[in-house]
């Protein structure tokens, strides 16, 4: 796919090969940075582009300043108005978006250094990938998630991703789509960039936000959607390695992966090794709630073009 246009870099539309960072800055050096992904949802009938849950990853990307003591706090209010200024800027209409926008260290020197804090933008089209619908294969991973008193996955900083890529790298190698970790507790965590459920005799179950995982706004969605869409309550709790084996259903949920059928986890195959039906029912929902085409939950999203936002869109 070819590259977008611009890129928008410390509040500046710029062309995308001229967003650069400087070799020596802690965010190059040592990941010193926070981010957010986030997805625009194009809805061809409202000819709009809307953004998934801007406000709750927004008020995350704050958090994750704060946390990591950055020097200044570049606000959501900001982050906001750049990022739909780079999506029109762009003029992104008729396809799915995947943006990321970042936080980043500018300032040079070690570890810890605090700041010039930089803001760092990309939106690109990102069509729903074949694994989405179709379904994914997980190995348990012998690489343990970070513990929450080590680096938190709590928070969303780019450094933290490193432990997945290792758990993902391995899991590639050994011939599964993707990784499940357990904690330093032994038990279930989530996935190297996504939350995971599973459903036990009808009833959706999800480690809790205690399990050394990121506070995904996905998994509250998806929280939220089971009781509307089939009247159940959700469990969040500790979950043991072994209930994997017992699971009738099991998916993945993230900004990235939406929500994901696991088909099978370690060569066991959940349920009969297709997409189980309370995940179809949920992922069609969920599609739905994204791009507006269920009219529900309007609250959840952020009209780009239809938007009183004043910025202009670049020529
Ligand atoms: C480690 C990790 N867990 C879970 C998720 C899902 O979080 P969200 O639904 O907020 O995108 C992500 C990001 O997508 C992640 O990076």
């Amino acid at each position: 796919m070819a590259s977008p246009k611009y890129a928008s870099l410390d509040g500046e539309i710029v062309a995308w090969n001229d967003a650069r960072v400087h070799i020596a800055s802690a965010g190059f050096k040592f990941g010193t940075g926070v981010f957010e992904g986030l997805r625009g949802y194009w809805n061809a009938d409202a000819k709009e582009m809307y953004l998934f849950r801007m406000a709750e990853h927004m008020k995350r990307l704050e958090f994750s300043q704060r946390f990591m003591r950055f020097d200044e706090i570049i606000t959501a209010e900001t982050v906001t108005e750049k990022t739909i200024e780079l999506v029109q800027a762009n003029s992104f209409k008729g396809e799915n978006l995947h943006i990321m926008t970042t936080a980043y260290v500018s300032g040079m020197g070690g570890p810890g250094v605090c700041g010039p804090v930089g803001l760092a933008i990309t939106v690109q089209e990102r069509p729903r990938s074949d694994r989405v619908i179709g379904g994914v294969t997980a190995q348990v991973s012998s690489w343990m998630r970070v513990p929450d008193n080590a680096m938190p996955m709590r928070v969303k900083c780019n450094a933290n991703y490193n432990n997945g890529r290792l758990a993902t790298v391995q899991a590639v190698a050994d011939g599964y789509d993707t990784a499940i970790f357990l904690n330093s507790r032994g038990k279930v965590s989530e996935g190297p960039g996504m939350c995971f459920f599973m459903v036990r005799d009808g009833v959706p179950i999800t480690p809790s936000v205690t399990s050394d995982i990121l506070e995904s706004i996905t998994r509250e969605t998806v929280l939220e959607m089971i009781e509307e869409v089939f009247g159940v309550k959700p469990v969040e709790r500790d979950v043991d390695r072994s209930e994997l084996m017992a699971a009738d259903e099991a998916f993945f949920c993230g900004t990235a992966w939406e929500v994901t059928p696991v088909l099978g986890i370690d060569r066991v195959n959940i349920g009969d090794g297709a997409i189980g039906p309370m995940t179809k029912r949920l992922q069609d929902a969920f599609f739905a709630v994204c791009d507006g085409s269920s009219g529900t939950h309007a609250e959840w999203r952020l009209p780009i073009y239809g938007t009183a936002a004043t910025v202009k869109a670049a020529e």
